[in-house]
């Protein structure tokens, strides 16, 4: 991770007044948005960036010669460059704007694992991957006649890695792709171990950050990661866009993955050549606004603190779980708030999480309810699906208060 001798405080409450969406009332009742790990909100400083875009700036990027064209593919090429300060990537043109996270792991698992992946290769994964994470891999390996492998968490909720040596041993292992933040239990991976290992074994360690990147410093030479996957949507930019980093070495060597406009540097009838990167990886239109919208997204992460935003989430967590302790018939998931960002998992008693996100919604509570996209890990869990509050930058603890209100609500209504 990269130093940093920012040492500010985040002021939850203050920062809280650039998001709209807190100026009114839920059923009656103030907001408490505790479902930032499914999408975050969205501060007036993103929305005014677009907004200016489409009023004085819009045109379509990169193949106008018009003062518009040129300003929009200024805007657009100067959030790449956001980016890649943001992940501390070394060039901008390995930076790759793509729809979303997902879009980003199928863009390595089909363009990287589709030609390079065979019988005799295997693919490794953790049983705590988000499925976009873990179903192009798995679709890609068994497509190819390669193995599909799977580390299993142990009691403790890490990744079990005492298995590394004998997946070794009777295996070519050409991937390895893990989380660094779960988005059902939080936990912080400790991915050292997991990329020295792929380093030895000759695999890309491809690294899924769409929850780390929003919560923690993620710096992609630190990492010692070959692709890492975020999502505009989780950071409190506009969805529709995320970002692929990808070694150029590696993308260099790529196959594209979409095709059509923009991506080409010649066609004729025999024959195509693939355009620079990273244009050989962004068929059509980019997503330009909403390329305005990360940008201004990472720069209002940036004056607000990676590192103060970290320690605010971690401060929310230790009172979250500590109050949600103390109502009977809780079951609380993941590892202590030490090692996990601002999300926290949870059952209450035998009641349905559904039924508990419905009934906790009348109180302008939201929260997340259902398999989080992680049905190996709540098949590991033994349940079909948990509750899911999860916290970022405007959160304050009168949010958990009324989570916690909530459900003693809840279960007065199921008592
Ligand atoms: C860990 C993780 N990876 C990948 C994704 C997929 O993100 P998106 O839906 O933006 O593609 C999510 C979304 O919840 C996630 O939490």
């Amino acid at each position: 991770m990269a130093v940093t001798t920012d040492r500010r405080k985040l002021d939850a409450h203050a920062l809280r007044a650039d998001f709209p969406i807190f100026e009114q009332l839920i059923h009656g009742k103030p907001l408490a948005y505790l479902d930032s790990a499914n999408s975050s909100q969205k501060p007036r400083q993103v929305l005014d960036a677009m907004t200016a875009f489409y009023e004085t700036s819009y045109a379509n990027v990169h193949r106008a010669v018009h003062v518009l064209g040129e300003r929009a593919t200024a805007g657009l090429e100067g959030a790449r460059e956001k980016v890649r300060a943001f992940v501390n990537a070394p060039e901008e043109r390995e930076i790759v704007f793509v729809r979303n996270a997902t879009e980003a792991l199928n863009l390595v698992a089909y363009a990287w694992g589709g030609s390079n992946l065979g019988p005799g290769d295997a693919v490794v994964v953790t049983e705590l991957e988000h499925h976009s994470n873990f179903v192009p891999w798995q679709y890609i390996a068994r497509r190819n006649g390669a193995e599909f492998l799977m580390l299993p968490l142990d009691d403790a909720y890490e990744v079990d890695l005492s298995g590394l040596d004998e997946i070794a041993r009777d295996h070519t292992v050409k991937v390895v792709a893990t989380n660094l933040v779960s988005n059902s239990l939080g936990t912080i991976a400790d991915l050292a171990p997991l990329t020295r290992w792929a380093r030895e074994q000759g695999a890309i360690f491809v690294c899924d950050a769409a929850q780390a990147a929003p919560h923690m410093r993620v710096d992609v030479q630190a990492l010692d990661c070959d692709f890492l996957a975020i999502s505009g949507h989780k950071m409190c930019g506009p969805s529709g866009i995320g970002a692929l980093w990808g070694r150029g070495s590696i993308l260099e060597a790529m196959e594209p993955f979409l095709l059509g406009g923009h991506m080409i540097n010649s066609v004729r009838y025999e024959k195509t050549t693939w355009g620079e990167l990273p244009h050989k990886f962004e068929a059509g239109t980019s997503p330009i606004a909403e390329a305005y919208g990360m940008g201004a997204a990472i720069d209002y992460l940036e004056a607000a603190g990676i590192d103060a935003i970290e320690a605010h989430e971690h401060e929310l967590v230790a009172y979250a779980l500590g109050r949600l302790g103390e109502i009977p018939g809780i079951t609380l998931y993941g590892p202590p708030p030490e090692r996990r960002a601002g999300v926290v998992s949870f059952n209450l008693a035998d009641i349905h999480p559904h039924d508990v996100a419905q009934i906790l919604d009348r109180s302008g509570v939201a929260i997340r309810a259902g398999h989080h996209c992680c049905q190996p890990l709540m098949h590991k869990l033994g349940v079909a699906a948990t509750n899911r509050a999860s916290f970022y930058l405007y959160t304050v603890p009168e949010e958990i208060d009324q989570l916690v209100d909530g459900l003693h609500t809840v279960r007065k209504v199921f008592a």
